[in-house]
């Protein structure tokens, strides 16, 4: 059984996708634990109310980065986990967090990275013009939103998108990727050779959806 430790800031959109899908496949692993760099945010009420350990540890009571950090490894820790998930965790890790995760610790991102890593990725998006858009989960490492590329999802840009349209047809694939990514990381799925990640079983790496949402355009 995968200990899973999910990280989140916010609505937890991401966090409710793997969950559900981990009950629903039965899949060897849970999510143990529900960790918040903001103390009100609503999916650790979410996590809560599934009966899931949620902790809320605010960034503001720390003298710097370097110490809530080390907070915050104190907490994933006690939950020796398998899995560390980053799920809209909105905060930079200092490099020693990192690496203390390496090979263990996933995130998403919502752009094609290494396209628009950081923050307003769809209205950069929008802004440069580009015709498909999407999400990307990584491994996590030292450097922001570069990790090595587990799978990502494809979305059409549209004339009429602004970024708000564009952020919610991205989410929904963020909801179906993720969960795909964690099932394989779960099961074992998953080779790193260098900057690239194999799936053992030669599954598509990728989605493509349409505007409708529908997957698997080509
Ligand atoms: C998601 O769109 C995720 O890709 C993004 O935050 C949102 C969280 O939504 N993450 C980042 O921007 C990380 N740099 P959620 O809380 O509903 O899962």
């Amino acid at each position: 059984m995968k200990r899973i430790v999910v990280l989140i800031s916010g609505t937890g959109s991401n966090l409710q996708a793997i969950h559900h899908a981990c009950q629903a496949e039965g899949w060897p692993a849970r999510i143990v634990a529900v960790l918040s760099n903001k103390p009100d945010a609503d999916g650790l009420d979410w996590a809560r109310a599934q009966g899931i350990e949620a902790v809320g540890l605010d960034h503001r009571v720390h003298a710097d980065r370097a110490a809530f950090d080390a907070a915050l490894s104190a907490e994933i820790d006690r939950q020796q986990p398998d899995l560390v998930v980053l799920a809209g965790f909105m905060r930079i890790l200092t490099p020693a967090f990192v690496a203390r995760y390496e090979g263990r610790m996933i995130n998403i991102h919502p752009s094609l990275l290494p396209a628009f890593s950081g923050l307003h990725t769809h209205q950069r998006a929008i802004n440069a013009g580009c015709r498909v858009a999407g999400a990307t989960v990584h491994f996590v490492t030292a450097e922001l939103d570069h990790g090595p590329i587990v799978a990502q999802a494809v979305v059409p840009v549209l004339d009429s998108d602004d970024a708000p349209t564009l952020a919610r047809r991205v989410l929904a694939q963020e909801h179906r990727l993720y969960p795909m990514a964690v099932r394989w990381f779960v099961f074992d799925e998953l080779a790193l050779d260098g900057l690239r990640v194999r799936h053992t079983g030669a599954a598509a790496q990728h989605l493509l959806a349409d505007a409708a949402g529908s997957k698997d355009t080509t």
